[in-house]
């Protein structure tokens, strides 16, 4: 029977996808296990739960694809349907009675690293890229929250206080007094309280 071993090769460099994968080759080499203990009892546990995961993972990728425009997302998806399509196929021929366990797990070999190794592989510096910018703007949120909030503190009175009205020509409404009036400042003060 053919065997998958993670190796760097199978590395995406994403360490939530890497960790996925890892989840499906371990579940495929229970499979195996299972298949050279002779025990089908425990083959059969494994099968539905390595495809609900693995269905599950697909959905993953693709939502991480999307999210990080990646332009091959249509193809990939396309593949993804492809493999998930197989597997009735030999859910059926099982239930017919024919012994499909190390076909089936061999396809599984197969399939899995090859797709990995390519596939996975192309998308990995797009989602890279997009996670990198998504933790920068977090960063950046933080540190002018940050700020703000320094500045606010830094008035007098601090940030529980509301800034003091400035001298306002006459009929001309300050935009202190607007903010206060609207409730703006209320919220920016819960904003920058959380
Ligand atoms: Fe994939």
């Amino acid at each position: 029977m053919e065997i998958l071993q993670w190796n760097d090769a199978l590395a995406t460099g994403i360490p939530v996808i890497d960790e996925q994968h890892k989840q499906i080759v371990d579940m495929v080499n229970q499979l195996r296990d299972a298949i050279e203990a002779g025990d089908s009892e425990a083959a059969g546990q494994i099968i539905p739960k390595m495809v609900d995961y693995t269905v599950f993972h697909f959905t993953f990728e693709e939502e991480l694809m999307e999210m990080a425009n990646y332009s091959f997302l249509p193809v990939h998806r396309h593949v993804h349907q492809l493999f998930t399509r197989r597997i009735p196929e030999f859910q059926k021929r099982y239930a017919a009675g024919e012994d499909v366990l190390v076909e089936l797990h061999n396809m599984l070999v197969r399939w899995l690293a090859n797709h990995i190794q390519h596939e996975d592989r192309d998308y990995a510096p797009a989602i890279r890229d997009y996670l990198k910018e998504r933790q920068n703007a977090a960063k950046a949120a933080e540190a002018s929250a940050a700020g703000a909030a320094a500045i606010l503190n830094a008035a007098p009175g601090g940030a529980a206080a509301a800034p003091a009205a400035a001298p306002a020509a006459q009929g001309q409404e300050s935009a202190t007094q607007t903010f206060r009036k609207r409730g703006l400042w209320q919220r920016i003060k819960a904003f920058f309280a959380d």
